[in-house]
């Protein structure tokens, strides 16, 4: 694997805790591109992602094969269970398959009046949980694909996204476990609230 964060390394889907000035943990699902000491991601401006950052600077990054809390990251606020991380002042999702404790090195505009703001963050401290990742799971790629998207709902119209959900449900139908079918459910519900 490269060992920069730069355009070669992969574009993985994460769960970032941060920590806000009242204290309170958010979680959020976050493409992340993944380097051996850093990475590189690009939070909306908007969100409490980016706004923690700024305020502490420090966030620890989770790597996932749980479909329905990821999705939860994306579309809600989970409160999973969690402990405090060993280095920087955040904290570790304790069902995760593993993590990375990070520091924030730069935040700078994602480009000229962009929505987004690019995150360079160092790799301060590593861990594993005690259940090892699964294989490729083709009910999770597609209950991650919901994910995304529901959250752009807005932008892509009721119709386009009922559409492709349907399409993504046959995948679920076919591979699922219970996990991945909650995890669609969720999204499904997420949908029709607000359509
Ligand atoms: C697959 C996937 C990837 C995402 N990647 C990003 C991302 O790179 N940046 C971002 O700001 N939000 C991303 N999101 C949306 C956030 O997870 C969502 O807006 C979340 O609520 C973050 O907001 P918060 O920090 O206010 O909680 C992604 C969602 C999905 C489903």
């Amino acid at each position: 694997m490269s060992s920069d964060a730069g355009e070669r390394a992969p574009l993985i889907e994460t769960v970032v805790t941060t920590t806000g000035s009242d204290g309170v943990v958010n979680c959020a699902a976050m493409g992340v591109r993944w380097g051996d000491e850093e990475l590189v991601f690009w939070p909306f401006n908007a969100t409490r992602t980016l706004r923690n950052l700024r305020v502490r600077g420090e966030a620890v990054v989770h790597l996932t094969d749980d479909v329905l809390l990821f999705v939860e990251a994306a579309l809600g606020h989970p409160q999973p269970v969690m402990r405090a991380a060993s280095v920087v002042s955040g904290s570790v999702i304790e069902a995760a398959n593993s993590w990375r404790e990070v520091v924030v090195t730069e935040i700078t505009p994602a480009e000229p009046r962009a929505a987004r703001s690019r995150v360079r963050a160092r790799v301060v401290a590593a861990g594993t949980g005690t259940r090892p990742p699964l294989g490729l799971c083709r009910a999770r790629h597609a209950a991650v694909e919901a994910s995304i998207l529901a959250s752009r709902l807005r932008w892509l119209g009721a119709e386009h996204v009922r559409a492709e959900l349907a399409r993504l449900q046959e995948l679920v139908d076919k591979t699922a476990g219970p996990r991945e079918h909650a995890a669609m459910d969720y999204v499904r519900r997420y949908v029709a609230e607000r359509t």
